[in-house]
C-alpha cells in the first residue's frame, strides 16, 4: 500500500512541459488527499497554462492510477481566470449554457449564513424526489461544503471518461467538494478558483437525465452566486430566511442581487419559524415570526412557507438521515412537500 510520500514522489516527477520545475514546486497541487485507496487534489493552473491542462491532468491520472494500491484517482481541474464582472443577465446570455440532460436548474440561497439553507435544500431535494422528479444535489459551497455529513456521504466519486460521476443516496445525485477533499483540509480558495470550481460541478459532473437539480448555495453574494447566475439559465432561486429584521435584511440584499441580474426569484422561505414545545405544546416565536412573509409581499416575490424550528430536523441533519427521506409522514416532511409542489408548479 503506497502513502502520501510514495505519491508526492510521482508528483515532483511530474515536469510543467514548459518549464524545469515540477507541478509540486511549482505549487499546482492543492490539498492532497490519500485514503482508502483514493487520492484526491487540486491541480490549479494559470489561464495561460490551459493548452497543456488537459496532458497534465492525464499525465497525473495515468501515472498516479499505476500506483500499487490506488484504486481511484479525483483531480479538480481549476484555473485562474478574471473575476466575473456583475452584469445584467441579458447582456452575458450567449456565454450561459445549459447543462446536457438537465430539467431546470434551482438555487437555495440566502443574504445571511447559518439560516437553514443546506437543510432546506437536502429536503426539498427530496421532496421532488418524492413528487417523482428524478433529483440531483450540487452543494456549491466549497469553503464549507456539507452535504456529505447532511446525507450521511461516504466515498469518492469515480472518473469515467473524464466525467465526475455523482455519489448517489437516498435516490438523489449528490456532488459537493467534501467528496474530494477531506472537509477539515485547510484548503486556501481564491475567488476566480471558486468559480472554476463551481463550474467544474456544473459541467464536467455526469448530471445526464435530471428533471431538477438543486444548487445548495454558500451564503452571501459572491463568486459563487456570480458564476452559477452568469453560466447557468437558473430556472430561478428560493431565498431562505429566518424570521428576525438581521436576516432579512441580508435576504433582501441576496434577493436584490438576484434580481438586478435578472434571475428569476421562485420566492422565500421563513426557515427556524414557530417552535412548538414537546413537552406543553406552546408556540413560541424564538426568532421573532411572520417577517419573510411581510418582506415577500413588500417585493413582490412568492411567499413559500413556513418550516418550524424543530429539534427532529436538526437532529437528522447532524445524523446524516434527512427528515423528509426517513420520516416522510412527519408534519416538517409533509411542509417540504408542500414548498416542492408549490416551485414545481411555478416552473
Ligand atoms: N428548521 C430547523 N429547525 C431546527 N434546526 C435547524 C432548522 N434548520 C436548520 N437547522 C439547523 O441549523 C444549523 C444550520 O443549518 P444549515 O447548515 O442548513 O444552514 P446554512 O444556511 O446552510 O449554513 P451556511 O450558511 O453555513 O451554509 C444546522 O445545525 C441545522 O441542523
Ligand atoms: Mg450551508
Amino acid at each position: 500500500m503506497p502513502d502520501t510520500k510514495a505519491i508526492v514522489k510521482v508528483l515532483k516527477k511530474i515536469k510543467h512541459p514548459r518549464g524545469v520545475k515540477n507541478i509540486l514546486d511549482l505549487g499546482m497541487v492543492q490539498g492532497l488527499k490519500f485514503a482508502d485507496g483514493a487520492v484526491s487534489f487540486v491541480l490549479e493552473l494559470p489561464e495561460r497554462d490551459k493548452d497543456i491542462a488537459e496532458d497534465l491532468f492525464q499525465e497525473c491520472q495515468t501515472k498516479i492510477s499505476a500506483l500499487k494500491g490506488v484504486e481511484k484517482v479525483s483531480i479538480i481541474l481549476t484555473s485562474e481566470r478574471k473575476p466575473p464582472k456583475l452584469e445584467p443577465a441579458r447582456k452575458g446570455i450567449s456565454e450561459k449554457r445549459e447543462i446536457p440532460g438537465v430539467g431546470a436548474v434551482i438555487a437555495i440561497a440566502s443574504g445571511k449564513g447559518g439560516v437553514g439553507k443546506s437543510t432546506v435544500a437536502v429536503n426539498l431535494a427530496l421532496a421532488f424526489k418524492q413528487l417523482g422528479a428524478s433529483v440531483g444535489l450540487l452543494d456549491a459551497d466549497v469553503y464549507g461544503p456539507s452535504a456529505p455529513k447532511l446525507l450521511g456521504l461516504e466515498g469518492r466519486p469515480d472518473l469515467v471518461d473524464g466525467q465526475i460521476q455523482p455519489i448517489e443516496k437516498f435516490g438523489l445525485k449528490i456532488i459537493s467538494m467534501g467528496l474530494m477533499v477531506d472537509p477539515e483540509a485547510p484548503l486556501i480558495w481564491r475567488g476566480p478558483m471558486v468559480g472554476k470550481a463551481i463550474e467544474q460541478f456544473l459541467y464536467e459532473v455526469n448530471w445526464r437525465g435530471l428533471d431538477i437539480l438543486v444548487v445548495d448555495m454558500p451564503p452571501g453574494t459572491g463568486d459563487a452566486q456570480l458564476t452559477l447566475a452568469q453560466k447557468v439559465p437558473l430556472a430561478g432561486v428560493v431565498i431562505v430566511s429566518t424570521p428576525q429584521d438581521l436576516a432579512l435584511i441580508d435576504a433582501r440584499k441576496g434577493l436584490e442581487m438576484f434580481r438586478t441580474i435578472d434571475i428569476p426569484i421562485l420566492g422565500i422561505i421563513e426557515n427556524m419559524s414557530t417552535f412548538v414545545c414537546p413537552h406543553c405544546g406552546e408556540a413560541s416565536h424564538i426568532f421573532s415570526h411572520g417577517g419573510a412573509a411581510a418582506t415577500a409581499k413588500k417585493l413582490k416575490v412568492p411567499f413559500l412557507g413556513e418550516i418550524p424550528l424543530n429539534m427532529a430536523l436538526r437532529e437528522s441533519s447532524d445524523a446524516g438521515t434527512p427528515l423528509v427521506a426517513t420520516m416522510p409522514d412527519s408534519e416538517e416532511a409533509k411542509i417540504f412537500l408542500a414548498i416542492a409542489k408549490t416551485i414545481k408548479q411555478g416552473l
